[in-house]
């Protein structure tokens, strides 16, 4: 039995053989609105059927549920030019493309221009331009479309196609491992030491562990998906049970939403037939704009219920120099002169730099991976 997806029913709406012949109209997407379209129709996004109308999307920016009452944290929406929406029509269908190639289509039943500024605030909780999710929202076009979404070939991932797994997938592959209670890891970063305490502590008391990083669009300093792809498949080969993890890609693009994220990440991994998720350290946050708990303590605020998927959290861990292993406050008497704390940041400069970073951080098959990965 897998658990059920979110809002009761898995969307499925890619249709390769679907007729486009007499559609004309046509959206020009970025790889944003791509990577959600994907989810859209591969059902990762469920109970959504498309992009949000004024009244789902105002609902969930204001108080994180769509008009039916489902909770839903964070707005999936359709940018276009004032321009390109004036070729566009409520009750008509566009064509998805870009760079010539046609990716699906959309039944337009919306069209409005969103207050960025309310988004912002509420969603991001600064209006701070440097922070990337409120900086790429601004940088976007100002008029959103609506309407459901149809895919008939999804965006090529090259290296990464391996991995591509729809939600239905994923659940026919717990089903087939006999997996009847199973953890998702969100990240958009290489496995280091901490990562992986967290992820093998939680499979102590789950059945599997389903791995997957998300592949769409992160800031510029974030290390490439398709090399972190190869340090992953290097982590499992050497440090896992391979009978227990299953590595599979999430197409999503990053928002640096902090605790919103957190949510929507969990709701999308329920999808995908996880019973649990992992919420570690200050998830999908960037910069300081979130505290280190913001992300766990969201949680509180929903009925378990309501969310269907168990958070499983998780305190700041590191290496301790005494304990001779991985710790974190909640399990190392030490002193912070024990620990091995590097920030993201530091490390991503020293591995540029062809530094090495400690194996008390990270395994030395990752860091060669990574510095590997860094030179081309
Ligand atoms: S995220 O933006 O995808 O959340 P990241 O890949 O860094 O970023 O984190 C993946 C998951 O691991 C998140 O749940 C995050 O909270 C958690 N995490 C990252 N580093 C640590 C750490 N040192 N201790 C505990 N949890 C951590």
């Amino acid at each position: 039995m897998t658990i059920n997806p979110h809002g009761g029913k898995l969307i499925n709406q890619f249709l390769p053989d679907y007729d486009i012949k007499n559609i004309k109209a046509e959206i020009e997407c970025d790889n944003k609105s791509l990577a959600d379209a994907e989810c859209l129709a591969n059902g990762a996004f469920s109970p959504l059927k498309g992009f949000m109308d004024e009244q789902d999307y105002k609902q969930v920016v204001s108080d994180m549920h769509l008009k039916n009452g489902v909770v839903w944290t964070l707005p999936v929406t359709l940018p276009v030019t004032a321009k390109a929406a004036s070729c566009l029509s409520i009750g008509s269908k566009a064509r998805l493309v870009k760079n010539g190639i046609i990716y699906g289509v959309i039944e337009i039943d919306d069209m409005y221009e969103p207050n960025k500024f309310y988004e912002a605030k509420h969603v991001f909780g600064t209006l701070d331009p440097k922070h990337p999710g409120v900086k790429m929202l601004f940088e976007r076009p100002d008029i959103y479309i609506a309407g459901r979404v149809i895919m008939i070939k999804y965006p090529d991932k090259k290296d990464m196609n391996n991995y591509i797994m729809t939600p239905e997938k994923i659940r026919a592959e717990f089903t087939k491992r006999r997996w009847e209670t199973v953890v998702g890891f969100q990240t958009r970063n290489p496995v280091h030491r901490a990562h992986e305490y967290i992820q093998k502590t939680a499979l102590e008391t789950v059945d599997g562990l389903l791995l997957q990083p998300l592949i769409g669009e992160t800031k510029k300093d974030d290390i490439p998906a398709n090399v972190r792809m190869r340090s992953y498949e290097t982590l499992i080969e050497h440090y896992y049970p391979k009978n227990r993890v299953l590595l599979a890609t999430f197409p999503a693009f990053m928002r640096y939403a902090g605790p919103r994220e957190a949510v929507f990440h969990a709701l999308v991994r329920k999808n995908y037939g996880c019973t649990h998720f992992i919420v570690g350290r200050d998830h999908a946050g960037v910069g300081g704009y979130y505290g280190t708990y913001d992300s766990q303590k969201i949680f509180k605020q929903f009925e378990p219920d309501e969310l269907g998927i168990t958070p499983l959290f998780f305190e700041h861990s590191y290496y301790c120099k005494k304990c001779h292993g991985m710790t974190s406050d909640k399990t190392c008497p030490h002193g912070d002169k024990e620990h091995i704390i590097l920030s993201g940041t530091k490390v991503r400069e020293m591995i540029k730099n062809g530094k090495r970073p400690p194996a008390e951080f990270s395994r030395s098959e990752v860091i060669d991976v990574l510095i590997d990965g860094m030179k081309s």
